[in-house]
């Protein structure tokens, strides 16, 4: 469903699509940077913003990430890491003021200070947390050796480049699809707030593709020896999501079709799984039809959120009223720990005869 829907995005109206989008000042473009944007067969890439922008109401990084043993070697992975929800997951206020006058909050900890998931029987068991040393301490939340620490004390990579630091080795779970197993268990399960989204991505016919959440999700930055004479591009560990309107613009697909006077919107999911992905999101369109002198026609919106959400490759009518000279959408996303909405997207488009995608 969602590599068709691909199809059709760049049969119908993809070349206006890649016109229109948009990335802010300052942002890389796919023309600039070669390492911005991957190509690849069936399924399209996002265009990654990088650095990914600050995370909403929280600190820019986490102060003490410079006191993680990884630092002295990885500094710069450590660096993006303490720029990302994962490293925060512990400290984040949201996090510790829903755990307050929970009888049993130590069964939360499992994804928000994970012991090693490697030391689990496998990926599918449920996460178990670090011992936790009350709500004042302050933990490494997603640690490093969260995701890479096996049982027998050896660093788990993508490539299990060799170094005389620690033993390494070459796991499937950062190897193209096989790191979706790794991501999703912490992000398929329904607990708290928390929606488990991951499990929508996992039965798309993108993932039995190939497709991974880190290719959406953990932009290429930069380039290392792949040890062979040649170079391999390496991801951030920053993560890119919502809270970059670049990235969220991406998201959807949008068309103004026609249907005798009347003008509707259509909005297509173009991400992983269902839009907004965790509870308390809420993504509104806003739609006016103008005419040609810009009077305004009619005018409509349409909201996004826990219950009303955009299951994965599908998409949504709004009908907006008489039709005009063109249809104006811009996109504001809710948030709950920013005071006003955040516009991520604002594009002018031309009422066509419904062409038939859904
Ligand atoms: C199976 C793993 C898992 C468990 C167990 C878990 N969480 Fe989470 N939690 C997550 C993930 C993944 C996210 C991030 C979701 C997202 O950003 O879409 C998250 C995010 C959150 C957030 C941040 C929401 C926001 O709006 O920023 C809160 C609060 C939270 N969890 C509370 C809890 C509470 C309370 C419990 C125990 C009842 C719990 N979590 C148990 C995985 C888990
Ligand atoms: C949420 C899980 C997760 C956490 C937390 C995490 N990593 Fe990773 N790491 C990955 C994945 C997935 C990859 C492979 C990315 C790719 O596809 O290239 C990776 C790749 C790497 C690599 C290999 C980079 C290369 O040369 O390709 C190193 C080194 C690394 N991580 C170190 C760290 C350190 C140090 C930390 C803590 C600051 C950390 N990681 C935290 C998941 C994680
Ligand atoms: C004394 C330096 C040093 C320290 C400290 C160190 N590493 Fe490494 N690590 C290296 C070197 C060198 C490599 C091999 C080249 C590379 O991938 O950067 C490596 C490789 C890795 C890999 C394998 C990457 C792949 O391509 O498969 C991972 C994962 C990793 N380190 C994680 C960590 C984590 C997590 C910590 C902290 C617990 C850590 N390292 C501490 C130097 C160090
Ligand atoms: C050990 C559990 C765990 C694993 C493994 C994990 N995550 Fe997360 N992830 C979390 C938690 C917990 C949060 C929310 C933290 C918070 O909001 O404080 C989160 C947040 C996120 C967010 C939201 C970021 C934002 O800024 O809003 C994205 C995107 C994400 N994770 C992607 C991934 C990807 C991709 C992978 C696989 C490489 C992965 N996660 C692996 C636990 C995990
Ligand atoms: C085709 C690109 C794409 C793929 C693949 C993808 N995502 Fe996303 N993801 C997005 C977009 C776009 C958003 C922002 C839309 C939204 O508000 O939920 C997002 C949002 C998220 C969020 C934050 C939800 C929120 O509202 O804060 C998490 C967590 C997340 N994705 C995890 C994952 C995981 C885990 C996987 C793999 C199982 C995955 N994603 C696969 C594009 C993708």
């Amino acid at each position: 469903m969602f590599a068709s829907a691909l199809a059709l995005t760049a049969g119908v109206v993809g070349g206006a699509a890649l016109a229109l989008r948009a990335a802010p000042p300052g942002s890389s473009s796919a023309g600039q940077d070669p390492t911005a944007r991957e190509q690849g067969a069936g399924f399209e890439r996002f265009v990654l913003a990088k650095p990914a922008p600050a995370l909403d109401g929280r600190p820019a990084r986490l102060e003490q990430a410079t006191q993680s043993s990884c630092n002295e070697c990885h500094a710069a992975i450590v660096d993006e890491w303490a720029a990302s929800t994962h490293s925060q997951a512990w400290v984040n206020e949201l996090y510790q003021e829903d755990l307050e006058g929970r009888k049993k909050a130590e069964s939360c900890h499992g994804c928000h200070i994970p012991a090693p998931l490697h030391a689990l029987p496998d990926l599918n068991a449920k996460p178990q947390p670090r011992p936790a040393q009350g709500a004042e301490a302050w933990h490494f939340g997603v640690s490093c050796e969260s995701c890479h620490l096996a049982p027998d004390g050896a660093l788990l990579g993508p490539t299990g480049a060799p170094t005389d630091a620690h033993p390494t080795r070459k796991h499937e779970s950062f190897v193209g699809a096989g790191s979706n197993a790794l991501c999703a268990a912490c992000h398929k399960t329904t607990v708290g707030p928390v929606i488990g989204i991951a499990k929508d991505f996992l039965g798309s016919t993108a993932a039995a593709a190939g497709a991974s959440c880190v290719e959406c999700h953990l932009a290429l930055v930069r380039e290392v020896d792949d040890g062979a004479g040649g170079k391999r591009a390496v991801r951030s560990h920053e993560l890119q999501s919502a809270r970059d309107p670049a990235f969220l613009s991406q998201c959807f697909e949008l068309s103004a079709e026609r249907e005798g006077e009347h003008v509707r919107l259509r909005v297509r999911n173009r991400a992983g799984h269902r839009v907004p992905g965790l509870v308390g999101r809420a993504l509104e369109f806003r739609a006016r039809s103008l005419d040609a002198k810009g009077a305004e026609l009619a005018k409509a919106a349409l909201t996004l959120d826990t219950q009303s959400y955009l299951p994965l490759g599908e998409s949504v009518l709004l009908e907006v009223g008489r039709a005009g000279a063109r249809l104006e959408v811009q996109g504001w996303r809710h948030d709950p720990r920013l005071d006003d909405p955040v516009m991520f997207l604002e594009r002018q488009l031309e009422p066509g005869v419904n062409s038939g995608a859904r």
